[in-house]
């Protein structure tokens, strides 16, 4: 049986979803794991609109039965005021009954985001998602200095996750050091997620 990693995230412009990719190869480096990209829909200012229930493109939505079946999970979001940004927020205010039966309980988990500016909340973004993951029961696994790119880095990439710095308009490209930084970031998860599976 493989390692299943759920890869999930939310994106607006695409930038984190470049990160969820780069994680992704990075996972699927380890041998026998597989890496399931999934999002959330965007909430809606109007609580009477409901999204359909597949996406028009891109990956499709997680189910609680993805959290349920993976042996690692990797969470990312833009950097909304220092913050996840409300998809992804309100995704984990859907998961009690999984709080309740601890079935996310040692599973290892790692985050990663993007936003605008240089000192724009990366790290207290990183640091919030790993908040609802830490009351799950999960084990935080960062990004150690063994790692070139972190000291290299001259944009995104912390030891508490992978990000990167996409400027005001979304055009800054991910770097190499980000890029090798989302690679090991999966990399690692993908091993711990099979040391403790
Ligand atoms: C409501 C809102 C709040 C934001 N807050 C921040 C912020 O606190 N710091 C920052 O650097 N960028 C901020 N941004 C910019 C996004 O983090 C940035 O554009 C990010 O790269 C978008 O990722 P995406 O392409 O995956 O949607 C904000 C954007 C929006 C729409």
């Amino acid at each position: 049986m493989s390692t299943k990693i759920l890869i999930l995230y939310y994106t607006r412009y695409g930038a984190t979803r470049t990160l969820a990719q780069h994680i992704a190869r990075g996972v699927e480096q380890i041998e026998d794991c597989e890496a399931l990209l999934r999002t959330v829909p965007a909430v809606s200012v109007s609580t009477e609109k409901v999204d359909a229930p597949v996406p028009e493109q891109g990956d499709i939505y997680v189910t609680k039965d993805d959290l349920r079946a993976c042996h690692g999970l990797a969470l990312g979001s833009p950097t909304r005021f220092g913050n996840m940004a409300a998809p992804m927020k309100f995704f984990w205010d859907t998961t009690s009954d999984i709080w309740l039966n601890g079935q996310l309980i040692d599973k290892p988990a790692c985050v990663f985001t993007s936003t605008a500016s240089m000192h724009g909340g990366q790290e207290s973004t990183l640091i919030s998602m790993m908040l609802p993951l830490i009351h799950h029961g999960m084990v935080i696994v960062g990004i150690p200095y063994s790692e070139p790119g972190l000291t290299a880095t001259h944009s995104g990439g912390t030891p508490y996750g992978a990000s990167h710095l996409a400027g005001a308009k979304g055009e800054l490209a991910v770097t190499e050091d980000e890029k090798a930084l989302c690679i090991a970031q999966g990399k690692r998860l993908a091993i711990m997620a099979k040391k403790l599976s």
